[in-house]
């Protein structure tokens, strides 16, 4: 099963991030140079994909644009001879063939998924947040992509989240099953469960790779928690799931401590010695 596509749902309201979110999508709300969905798309593109879905919908045409070619912008830096910043702009051009697909009503991640259909056929496909990166560790798509032809079947990023947090996450049942080694079968998940109920704190993170038949389960799952067509609730009916616990920093940049955790943890590994020094400087004196 070789895995060739992503999918990249962008097209939510971004509600928790308002009103930066009134204009712009939040998937572009920038963490250090770059904006969210660029972190996303050179995860999949690290991979090995070469071909990328990404679900927009109104006032989300920043994406596009971000990923389209700069004319005017290229030749003015090559005017001026700013070839380094040319460079920058041109690779995400090439990054991957990215195609675009329009969620016409917000109607929940599962919705989003479901408009991947036609471009995605029979074949399995990564499934990557728009809001999420996921940074240094193991490459997590590409070991889901690894365990998944490996094993022919679904396979989901995991993390152990502090219980107190259980409740905002789709969580993995996990009872019975070896969950400590590298890779294990998952029996149940739950979306959003109250924390006494919850069947572990291993949580979803944002990272899939799915084989096709989540389309067929989607269609004939009904609308769940908070009245949206929940992924979770469709990757429940899948024959065969596999967990993987990630091994890296995941940053939801859908909520702002965690966009601002993203920039100062991010900030502290840039290459550039400014940049460091400065968030550095800053972390010092708050500590005396
Ligand atoms: P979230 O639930 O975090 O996104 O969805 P949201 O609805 O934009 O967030 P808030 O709660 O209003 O702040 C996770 C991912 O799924 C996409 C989002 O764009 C995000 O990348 N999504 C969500 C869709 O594409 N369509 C939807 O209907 C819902």
């Amino acid at each position: 099963m070789g895995i060739t596509k992503a999918v990249i749902p962008a097209a939510g309201f971004g509600t928790r991030f308002l009103p930066v979110t009134k204009a712009q999508p939040k998937e572009m709300m920038p963490v250090l140079d770059k904006p969210t969905i660029q972190y996303v798309v050179e995860e999949a593109v690290e991979a090995g994909i070469d071909d990328i879905l990404i679900i927009t919908g109104r006032g989300k045409q920043a994406i596009e644009q971000h990923f389209d070619k700069s004319y005017e912008l290229e030749e003015e830096l090559k005017a001026d001879g700013k070839l380094d910043r040319l460079d920058r702009v041109q690779k995400i051009a090439d990054l991957a063939d990215i195609h675009y697909v329009r969620q016409k009503e917000r109607e929940g991640l599962g919705d989003a998924v479901l408009y991947a259909r036609k471009h995605v056929g029979d074949e399995p496909f990564a499934l990557l947040l728009g809001d999420t990166i996921i940074q240094n560790g193991t490459p997590c798509t590409e070991s889901l992509i690894d365990e998944a032809e490996a094993h022919d079947t679904s396979v989901l990023s995991l993390e152990r989240v502090p219980w107190e947090q259980v409740s905002s996450y789709g969580v993995a049942d996990t009872s019975d099953v070896d969950s400590t080694s590298g890779s294990f079968p998952v029996n149940d998940f739950v979306e959003k469960p109250p924390q006494e109920e919850a069947p572990s704190n291993l949580a979803i993170t944002g990272r899939y790779v799915l084989t096709s038949e989540i389309f067929e389960l989607l269609e004939a799952t009904e609308k769940g928690v908070g009245s949206e067509l929940q992924l979770t609730d469709a990757i429940r009916k899948l024959d065969a799931v596999r967990g993987v616990e990630l091994d890296g920093d995941r940053y939801d940049i859908g909520n702002i401590p965690s966009w601002l955790q993203a920039n100062i943890e991010m900030a502290l590994h840039h290459d550039d010695g400014e940049i460091n020094k400065a968030v550095e400087k800053l972390l010092r004196e708050q500590s005396l």
